[in-house]
C-alpha cells in the first residue's frame, strides 16, 4: 500500500527493489580499479537506506551478489565478499542507531561461515526494530530460490505436513525467502541496463520497472526521487481494466 508523502506530493512506494548495476563502468570511467567502483557502490547503499526511510519507503531490497557472480575474477569476488563481510559488521551499530531491520535473502549454505555467523547476528539483533526493513541479496538467485521452495515443497508433501491441494500462490509465497515481505511495487535497475538477471522472478509479478541511466555509485536521493515521480506517472492496474 503506498503512503502520501505531503512535503513531496508523491505517492511513496511501499517497497522498492534496486539492481545496483554499473560499479564496473563508474570505476572504469574515474581511471581507478573495479574494486573502488563496488566500497563507491556500498557508501550509496548506507546513504540510500536512510534517505529511502526518510521519504517514507518501508523496505528496501538491493541484489548484492547474484548466484552468478561467482564466475567474476577470484580478485573480483574476494574483493567483493571482503566489502560485504566489512559491511554486514558495520551494519550492526548503524541498523540498531537508525531503528532500521535487516533480513539477508538467497543461498546462505554457499556463503563461508563467518559470513553466515554475522548475518544470523545482524538478523537477530535487528528483528524487533521498527523502522525501514532492509532486505539484502546475497548469493540469490530467483531460480535458485524458486528451486529450494519448490524442494522444501515436495518434502513436506512426502513427510505428510502439507497436501498437494493446499498449494496456493500465498503459500508459494510463504515458501520463498521473502516470506513475510511485500511484493515490489517498484524496481529500479541503473546503469541504462535493461534485464532482470534473475532477481526476484515471482515476487516482481507486478512491479514497475525503471530503467535510468545513472551509474550506481551516482545513484542518490535526488534520483531516487525521480524514480518516484515515475512511479506515480504509472497507472497500476494489476491485471484489471482502468475505473471507468
Ligand atoms: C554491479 O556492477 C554490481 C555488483 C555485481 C555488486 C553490487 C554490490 C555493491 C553495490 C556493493 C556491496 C553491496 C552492499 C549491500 C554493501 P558491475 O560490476 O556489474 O558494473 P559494470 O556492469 O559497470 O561492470
Amino acid at each position: 500500500m503506498d503512503n502520501y508523502n505531503e512535503e513531496l506530493g508523491l505517492r511513496i512506494p511501499e517497497h522498492v527493489a534496486i539492481i545496483m548495476d554499473g560499479n564496473g563502468r563508474w570505476a572504469k570511467a574515474h581511471l581507478v580499479p573495479r574494486n573502488m567502483g563496488h566500497s563507491a557502490g556500498s557508501k550509496v547503499v548506507e546513504q540510500i537506506c536512510e534517505d529511502a526511510y526518510n521519504i517514507g519507503i518501508k523496505y528496501l531490497t538491493v541484489y548484492a551478489f547474484s548466484t552468478e557472480n561467482w564466475k567474476r575474477s577470484s580478485e573480483e569476488v574476494g574483493a567483493l565478499m571482503l566489502l560485504l563481510r566489512n559491511y554486514l559488521k558495520d551494519c550492526i551499530k548503524r541498523a540498531n542507531s537508525n531503528n532500521m531491520r535487516v533480513i539477508v535473502i538467497g543461498d546462505k549454505s554457499g556463503l563461508s561461515d563467518d559470513i553466515v555467523e554475522t548475518i544470523q547476528h545482524l538478523e537477530e539483533v535487528t528483528k524487533d526494530n521498527t523502522g525501514l526493513t532492509f532486505v539484502i541479496a546475497l548469493n540469490y538467485g530467483g531460480r535458485d530460490e524458486l528451486l529450494r521452495a519448490m524442494k522444501k515443497i515436495g518434502a513436506d508433501i512426502q513427510n505428510g505436513s502439507l497436501s498437494p491441494d493446499a498449494i496456493t500462490e500465498q503459500l508459494i509465497s510463504d515458501y520463498l525467502d521473502t516470506r513475510g515481505i511485500p511484493d515490489p511495487d517498484l524496481l529500479i535497475r541503473t546503469s541504462g541496463e535493461q534485464r532482470l538477471s534473475n532477481f526476484l522472478p515471482w515476487q516482481l509479478a507486478y512491479t514497475e520497472f525503471y530503467f535510468p541511466e545513472v551509474l550506481w555509485p551516482d545513484f542518490n536521493k535526488d534520483e531516487l526521487i525521480k524514480a518516484v515521480k515515475k512511479y506515480n506517472s504509472r497507472e497500476r492496474r494489476f491485471g484489471g481494466r482502468k475505473e471507468e
